[in-house]
C-alpha cells in the first residue's frame, strides 16, 4: 500500500501573515487519515517559522530547492543539512521552472538528489516534457533521460527513500491538466523504467502528478492505479482549494 501524498509547492508566494492563515486553514480542515500525508513547501525564508507551526500536526515540511554542495563558499545557496536542521523532511529537486529558468541540467539535478539523500532528506524528483516535446513524440525519451540521470547516479535502491513527480510542463500554471489517462500512461511508463532495474522499488515508490491539479479534477487523477497523489502549485495557496484536493485522496483510501 503506497498511500497518497498531497504536496503544496508554494513557489515564490507568501508572507508571514498569508502563510499563517493558509496553514491555520489546512490544520483546521485537514482530513483525519494516516495514509494521506500532507506536505507544504514554502519559500526558504519561512521554513523555520513553518516548522514551528507545523510541529505536532502531522503535516510535513519541504523546501523547493537545495544546493548539491555540503558547505562552503556558495553565496546564496542552502545546504541540505541546513534544511534538515530547520525541520524539513522533503526537498523538491529538478522542478521544471529550475530546469528551464535557472538552467539546471539533469546532472545537476542528480547531484542535488544525492546530496539531499546524504543529508537524510527525501528528495521529490520532478520530471516532465514540454508541449513541443509531447507534440513531437519525445515524452518518454525526455522522462527517461531525466529519470535515468538520477538512477545512474544514485542507484535504484535510492528510490526507496524518494518520491517522483510527473509534471508535464504544458500543464503547469496553464489550467490545462493532463487527462487522467495521459498522466496514468506516463506514470506507468516511469514505473516500468524503474521495474527494469528493480521490481519491488518500482512497485513501492510514490509517483505524484503535478500540473493544474484542482479540487474538481483530483479524484479522476488520483483514481488511476499509478498515481499516488499530487504536487500542487496554484491550488496549494488557498486552504480550501488544497483541502479539496486532499479530500479527493482521502476519499479514495
Ligand atoms: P500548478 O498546480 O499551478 O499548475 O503548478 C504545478 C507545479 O508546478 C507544482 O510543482
Amino acid at each position: 500500500m503506497r498511500g497518497y501524498l498531497v504536496a503544496g509547492n508554494w513557489k515564490m508566494n507568501g508572507s508571514n501573515a498569508a502563510n499563517a492563515e493558509l496553514v491555520d486553514g489546512i490544520i483546521a480542515g485537514m482530513p483525519q487519515s494516516d495514509s494521506v500525508e500532507l506536505l507544504v513547501c514554502p519559500p526558504f525564508p519561512y521554513l523555520a517559522a513553518m516548522a514551528a507551526k507545523l510541529s505536532g500536526t502531522g503535516i510535513a515540511l519541504g523546501a523547493q530547492n537545495v544546493s548539491q554542495h555540503e558547505a562552503g563558499a556558495y553565496t546564496g545557496e542552502t545546504a541540505p543539512s541546513m534544511l534538515g536542521d530547520v525541520g524539513c523532511k522533503y526537498v523538491i529537486v529538478g522542478h521544471s521552472e529550475r530546469r528551464a529558468i535557472m538552467g539546471e541540467s539533469s546532472e545537476t539535478v542528480a547531484a542535488k538528489f544525492q546530496a539531499a539523500q546524504d543529508a537524510g532528506l527525501i528528495p521529490l524528483l520532478c520530471v516532465g516534457e514540454s508541449q513541443q516535446q509531447r507534440e513531437t513524440n519525445q515524452t518518454e525519451a525526455v522522462i527517461d533521460e531525466q529519470l535515468n540521470a538520477v538512477v545512474d547516479g544514485s542507484g535504484i535502491e535510492a528510490f526507496r527513500r524518494a518520491v517522483i513527480a510527473y509534471e508535464p510542463v504544458w500543464a503547469i500554471g496553464t489550467g490545462l491538466t493532463a487527462t487522467p489517462q495521459q498522466a496514468q500512461d506516463v506514470h506507468r511508463h516511469i514505473r516500468e523504467v524503474l521495474a527494469a532495474r528493480h521490481q519491488d522499488v518500482a512497485a513501492t515508490v510514490k509517483i505524484l502528478y503535478g500540473g493544474s491539479v484542482k479540487g474538481d479534477n483530483a479524484a479522476g487523477l488520483f483514481g488511476k492505479p499509478d498515481i499516488d497523489g499530487g504536487l500542487i502549485g496554484g491550488a496549494s495557496l488557498k486552504s480550501a482549494d488544497f483541502l479539496a484536493i486532499a479530500e479527493a485522496a482521502w476519499a479514495l483510501n
